[in-house]
C-alpha cells in the first residue's frame, strides 16, 4: 500500500500558470505582485496593512526589531512552540521567557488546546520580574484569547505580537486573526493552511509600523527601494536602521494570490477530515481527541491526539507502529526550554505541564489532499495499535 505522508502540498494549476507568467515578465523579485498580495491579504484578514516577507520566522524577528525595545528585553512565549520563534527572539537581541501550557482546569478549554493560560502567563511574567513583550501562539489553528493574555502579562496590545503560523482561518470570538494585536505574523510554509514555496506576512493596524517593516525587510533601505531599477523609480535611497534580507519575491506572491482563492475549499476539507477522524477514533478509548476551541473558530491546522496511559501503548511506540505500517506523523512541539540551545532560559523546576503533554501528543496527517480512504487507514492502524496495546 502507498505510504501516507505527514503532509502533501497542493499547488493549483492557476498558481503554476501565475508563476510562469511572472517568470516570463522580466521582473521576478518584490514588485507589483507582492504589493497586490499585501492588499489582498490585509483585506482577507481585516487588517489595515500587510507586509509580505520571506517567512514567519523573519516576520517575528522583524516585528521585534520594529518594536525598538532595549537590547536584552524579556519576550514571553509559550515553551510549546517552534524553535524559529525562539531563534527570532534571540536574533532580535532579546531574551525568551518561557510560559508553561495551561494547568488542567484553567479557564474554558484552554488546556485541551495545548496553549498557555492567563494563569501560566502571569506565572511566567512574575518569575521574570515582568516582561517587555509577548508572542502569542494560536496553536494548531486554535484561537488564543489575545486580549486576556495581554492583560495577564501586564502588557498593552502594542507590545503583543501574534504567531499565526497555524492561525490562517482562525477567529478569536468573531474577529479573524490578523487584526487584533500590534502585529500578526503568518507563515506560508508548504505545510501550512495557505501553502506556498515559503513565505510569510505581517498584518498590522499601525501605518508607521508597516512602513518600518517595509524598510527592515529589505536591508533597511527606504520604503520604495524595491522599484529603483524601474523607469520612474529612484536610484537614491537611504538606510535609517540596519535591516534584514527578508523580502518576498513576485514569483512567490503570484503563487500565493492564486492559492488564496482556494482557502474556503481547503478549510471545508480540513473540517471534514477532522470530523471523520473524530468519528472513527472516538470509540477506541485511551485517546484525547482535539477539542474545538470555545474562544472562536479553530482552523484545524493540525490534528493533535493525546495518547493516554489507558491506550496501552506509549506515544513513541504508537509513532513507530504507525511508521512501520506506512503512516507518517509528527509531534508539535518539543518544549523549547528543554533544547540545549535555550537551556540558559529554562526555569529551574522546568515547565511540568508542557513536559507532560509533550510525552503524550502525536499529530496525525491532516491536509486537503488527504483522502477519506487514507483517514480510514490511519484510524484502522491506530485501532490495531490499541488492540496490540491490550484494549480491555
Ligand atoms: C508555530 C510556528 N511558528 C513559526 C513558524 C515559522 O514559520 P516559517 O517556516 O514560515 O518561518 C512555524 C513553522 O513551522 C510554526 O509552526
Amino acid at each position: 500500500m502507498e505510504p501516507i505522508p505527514f503532509t502533501r502540498v497542493e499547488i493549483t494549476a492557476e498558481a503554476r500558470a501565475a508563476c510562469d507568467r511572472v517568470l516570463a515578465s522580466g521582473w521576478i523579485t518584490t514588485g507589483r505582485e507582492t504589493l497586490a498580495f499585501q492588499r489582498e491579504w490585509a483585506d482577507h484578514v481585516g487588517a489595515d496593512h500587510c507586509v509580505m516577507v520571506s517567512s514567519c520566522t523573519a516576520a517575528i524577528e522583524l516585528c521585534l526589531r520594529a518594536l525598538e525595545l532595549p537590547p536584552g528585553s524579556k519576550v514571553l512565549t509559550t515553551t510549546t512552540t517552534f524553535c524559529g520563534v525562539v531563534n527570532a527572539i534571540l536574533a532580535a537581541g532579546h531574551r525568551p521567557v518561557f510560559a508553561d501550557l495551561a494547568h488542567p482546569g484553567d479557564s474554558a478549554n484552554v488546556a485541551d488546546t495545548y496553549m498557555v493560560s492567563e494563569r501560566t502567563v502571569r506565572e511566567a511574567a512574575d518569575r521574570a520580574g515582568g516582561v517587555d513583550a509577548m508572542v502569542v501562539l494560536h496553536f494548531a489553528g486554535h484561537p488564543a484569547d489575545v486580549e486576556a493574555l495581554a492583560r495577564a502579562a501586564r502588557l498593552p496590545l502594542s507590545r503583543v505580537l501574534e504567531d499565526a503560523a497555524h492561525g490562517i482561518g482562525t477567529s478569536v470570538g468573531d474577529r479573524m486573526v490578523g487584526g487584533i494585536s500590534q502585529a500578526t505574523c503568518f507563515s506560508f510554509y508548504p505545510t501550512k493552511n495557505l501553502p506556498m514555496p515559503e513565505g510569510g506576512a505581517v498584518t498590522t493596524g499601525d501605518a508607521a509600523f508597516a512602513a518600518k517593516l517595509t524598510a527592515l525587510r529589505l536591508h533597511g533601505m527606504s520604503a520604495d527601494a524595491w522599484n529603483r531599477y524601474l523607469p520612474g523609480g529612484s536610484w537614491r535611497y537611504t538606510v535609517a536602521a540596519p535591516g534584514m534580507k527578508a523580502n518576498m519575491t513576485d514569483v512567490q506572491a503570484a503563487i500565493g494570490r492564486e492559492q488564496m482563492k482556494h482557502l474556503p475549499r481547503w478549510q471545508a476539507r480540513r473540517d471534514e477530515l477532522r470530523d471523520r477522524y473524530d468519528k472513527r477514533l472516538a470509540g477506541l478509548g485511551g485517546l484525547g481527541l482535539p477539542q474545538p476551541s470555545e474562544r472562536g473558530r479553530t482552523a484545524w491546522h493540525l490534528y493533535v491526539v493525546r495518547v493516554k496511559p489507558e491506550f496501552g501503548m506509549a506515544r513513541d511506540d504508537l509513532i513507530a507502529f504507525l511508521n512501520e505500517r506506512g503512516v507518517a506523523t509528527s509531534v508539535h512541539f518539543i518544549p523549547s526550554h528543554t533544547m540545549p540551545a535555550y537551556a540558559g532560559f529554562a526555569p529551574p523546576g522546568g515547565l511540568p505541564n508542557a513536559e507532560a503533554v509533550f510525552e503524550q501528543v502525536v499529530s496525525l496527517p491532516l491536509y486537503p489532499l488527504l483522502t477519506d480512504t487514507q483517514v480510514d487507514r490511519v484510524c484502522a492502524v491506530v485501532g490495531e495499535a490499541r488492540a496490540a496495546g491490550g484494549a480491555a
